[in-house]
C-alpha cells in the first residue's frame, strides 16, 4: 500500500488537446487504487491560492473528448518566486495533499522541479505541450491534434495558393522548436519547411529559392515556425517580397487554433496512457520524474533530463521533404 494517500493534479502553461483526457486517467487511476483526488484550478495559481477542489470520478465524465482543460491553465509568474511557492506549500498541507501531479511543458516541468526540491513533495509529470519540445519522450500530448489541424489549414490553403499562383508563407507554433513547421510541411505535401533548429546554422530560405523553389510548380506552400532568429513568416516574407520580388507573396499564420479542438485517438491513447502511469510512478515511490512515451513503452525521464536537454529534430526529413516536394 503506498503511503500516499492524497494526489493534487493541475495543468499549467499553454492548453493542449488531450489534458482532459490526462486529467481523466490521473484522477481514475488514483481513486480506483483508494487515493483522494484534488483538482487544483489554474496551474500553480491555484496552488497558490488555494483553489482547490476534491475530484470524485464524476468530475471527469464526459471529458475525454474536449479540447482545453477543465482545470483552467496560467502562466504564473508568483510561482517563480519563493514566496510564491512558500504559500502554495502551505496550501498542499492544508489540503493534505501528499504529491502532486503535474501537466504542461517545459515551464510547468521546471516549476515542478524546484518546487519538489525545496519541500520534499513527491512530483510527477506530464508532457502537455503542442510543441513536442520535452526531450526523453517520442511525442508529448498536444502534439499529434495540433499537427492534424495544421495539416487541415495547409490543405485548404492550397486550393486558393494554386488557384492564384502564389508563394505562402504559413506559421506555425512551436516556440523555439520545429516539430510542428516539419511534421505539418510533410503531413500536407508542403514545399519546405523553415525551422529554428537550421536557421541557426544557415541561411533555409536562400537556399531554398536558389535551389528551384518553383521549377516545376506555380504555387508553393512553405511552412516557418516562429522564431525570433527568422522573424517567423511575416519576417520571412519581407525579406523575399525585399530580395525576390517576382514572387506573389501571402502570410498565414495559424496562431492559438493550433491549440484547440477535441484530441485525436492518438493524444487520447497517450494522454490516458500516461495519465494512469503517473500514478503507477507515485506508487512505485517514484518521484520527480515526468512520464514519456519511447518506443511505444512507458518510461521515467527525471525532471533534469526532461528540462535541460534539448530534444534534437531528426534533420533527414528534411531531405524527403525536399525529395518529396519536387
Ligand atoms: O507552448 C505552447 C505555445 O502554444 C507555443 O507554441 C507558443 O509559443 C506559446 O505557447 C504561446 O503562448 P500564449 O498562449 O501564452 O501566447
Amino acid at each position: 500500500m503506498s503511503a500516499i494517500k492524497c494526489i493534487g493534479i493541475l495543468t499549467s502553461g499553454g492548453d493542449a488537446p488531450g489534458m482532459n483526457a490526462a486529467v481523466r486517467a490521473v484522477t481514475r487511476t488514483a481513486i480506483y487504487n483508494g487515493m483522494t483526488v484534488k483538482g487544483i484550478y489554474r496551474g500553480y495559481k491555484g496552488l497558490i491560492t488555494g483553489e482547490i477542489e476534491e475530484f470524485k470520478t464524476q468530475n471527469v465524465s464526459n471529458i475525454i473528448q474536449r479540447g482545453g482543460t477543465i482545470l483552467k491553465t496560467a502562466r504564473c509568474m508568483e510561482f517563480k518566486t519563493p514566496e510564491g511557492r512558500q504559500q502554495a506549500y502551505e496550501n498542499l498541507r492544508k489540503e493534505n495533499i501528499d504529491a502532486l501531479v503535474t501537466i504542461g511543458g517545459d515551464g510547468t516541468l521546471s516549476g515542478a522541479r524546484i518546487f519538489a526540491q525545496e519541500f520534499n513533495v513527491p512530483v510527477v509529470g506530464l508532457p502537455g505541450t503542442i510543441d513536442n519540445d520535452l526531450f526523453g519522450t517520442d511525442v508529448t500530448i498536444g502534439y499529434d491534434t495540433a499537427l492534424n489541424t495544421i495539416m487541415e489549414c495547409v490543405d485548404k490553403i492550397r486550393d486558393t495558393a494554386s488557384s492564384h499562383e502564389r508563394l505562402f508563407f504559413i506559421e506555425v507554433m512551436g516556440r523555439d522548436a520545429g516539430f510542428l513547421a516539419l511534421n505539418g510541411a510533410l503531413a500536407s505535401g508542403a514545399e519546405a519547411a523553415i525551422i529554428p533548429e537550421i536557421s541557426m546554422e544557415k541561411d533555409q530560405l536562400s537556399e531554398m529559392i536558389e535551389q528551384g523553389l518553383r521549377k516545376s510548380k506555380n504555387s508553393s506552400i512553405v511552412l516557418v515556425a516562429e522564431s525570433e532568429v527568422t522573424g517567423g513568416a511575416i519576417g520571412v516574407a519581407e525579406r523575399v517580397k525585399k530580395e525576390y520580388p517576382h514572387f506573389d507573396v501571402r502570410v498565414t499564420i495559424l496562431g492559438h487554433l493550433q491549440r484547440g479542438g477535441s484530441p485525436s485517438a492518438q493524444d487520447r491513447i497517450m494522454a490516458t496512457r500516461m495519465g494512469a502511469a503517473a500514478i503507477d510512478a507515485l506508487m512505485e515511490d517514484q518521484r520527480n520524474v515526468m512520464i514519456g512515451i519511447q518506443s511505444e513503452q512507458i518510461v521515467y525521464v527525471p525532471f533534469s533530463k526532461a528540462i535541460r536537454n534539448e530534444k534534437p529534430i531528426n534533420r533527414d526529413l528534411l531531405n524527403v521533404l525536399r525529395t518529396t516536394s519536387i
